[in-house]
């Protein structure tokens, strides 16, 4: 559409005149955000830009795969792959404290990102995608609410050592209009439709209890088999987001002959235009009970599940 590509032409030449002949960093999370950053960034200096996949551990389902062979394969925009699941888990193991996640998960992507930018021989800036909401929610500011709800996990700057400079074209956006964006840059449609995903993933799926690598696993599962049902219903576009939630409450449940004492887990999915408020989304009753029935015969270790009918506000959209 038209103004999209004229903003999108006005985008490249601010990014151009900010960075000069500077490197860049670009973080990747296979995130709709991070990818038409990078594209973005990519059509205006080309090759002085590097973009870093950061594999924390706490990805769904195929996703990494998905974003290696989209921006090697398909754009060729160097990228570097770092698993850093060991650093990310390990650091979160045992926290069950929100923002204390959030915190540590933002500040070791930071951390990553400088020694990646050291491995190439430095970089002067860090490009992100962050948009005009995360900045609502994770900042006070006058006339809005006095209180953090949370903190989006790349927002509140650099700290003050680093000698990187921010570069986030998205920063005045909606996601509507970042979805219009990546269109205008070419994405493809699977991508520009892709549910948003918060940073910090999985690990604020798994709420009020230590995080271990099997609860991500069990975690892992029931997400991938609730979006596949939503897919194959036809219904994955009209909704925002679906996921699953990870409830830290095992419940008896009999199976065959047999008793099972295992987890709950909450779907939520919610429609929105802007992730700022949302309803949940009334699914065909028939549709949650086959996608519950798939979840307790295909998932080991659950063996119940609830439906989350919070819309926001009062709820926000992630439990945490
Ligand atoms: P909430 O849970 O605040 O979420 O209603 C609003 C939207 O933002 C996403 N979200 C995040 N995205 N980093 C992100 O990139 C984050 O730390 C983060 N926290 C929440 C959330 O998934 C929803 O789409």
């Amino acid at each position: 559409d038209w103004t999209m590509n004229a903003y999108k032409d006005d985008a490249i030449d601010k990014i151009r005149k900010q960075v000069g002949d500077g490197k860049v960093i670009c973080g990747l999370s296979g995130g709709v955000d991070s990818s038409v950053t990078a594209v973005l960034i990519h059509e205006a200096i080309g090759d002085q830009l590097t973009c870093v996949f950061v594999d924390h551990g706490f990805m769904r389902s195929g996703e990494a795969d998905q974003v290696v062979s989209l921006f090697r394969d398909h754009y060729n925009i160097p990228l570097v792959h770092v698993d850093a699941s060991e650093t990310f888990i390990g650091a979160i193991e045992g926290e069950t404290d929100p923002e204390v996640k959030r915190k540590t998960i933002g500040r070791l992507f930071i951390e990553t990102f400088e020694e990646e930018a050291k491995k190439i021989g430095g970089a002067d800036f860090l490009a992100q995608g962050t948009l005009y909401p995360d900045v609502i929610e994770s900042v006070s500011f006058t006339g809005g609410p006095s209180v953090t709800i949370k903190s989006h996990h790349n927002v509140g700057g650099l700290p003050e050592r680093m000698n990187m400079k921010l570069v986030e074209p998205l920063r005045e956006l909606f996601k509507d209009e970042v979805r219009d964006l990546g269109r205008e840059l070419g994405l493809p449609d699977s991508f520009v439709g892709r549910h948003p995903f918060p940073g910090p993933g999985l690990a604020i799926r798994i709420p009020g209890q230590p995080i271990t690598r099997e609860k991500l696993d069990i975690l892992r599962k029931a997400d991938a088999i609730y979006l596949e049902e939503i897919r194959n219903a036809g219904l994955y576009d009209a909704i925002w987001q679906a996921f699953a939630v990870l409830l830290p409450v095992r419940t008896v449940g009999v199976m065959g002959d047999g008793r099972t004492y295992d987890y709950a887990c909450a779907l939520r999915a919610v429609t929105s235009t802007d992730g700022m408020t949302a309803d949940f989304y009334a699914f065909p009753p028939e549709l949650l009970g086959r996608i519950a029935n798939r979840i307790i015969n295909e998932v080991n270790g659950i063996n119940r599940v609830t439906y989350d009918f919070t819309s926001k506000p009062p709820g926000t959209i992630e439990w945490e």
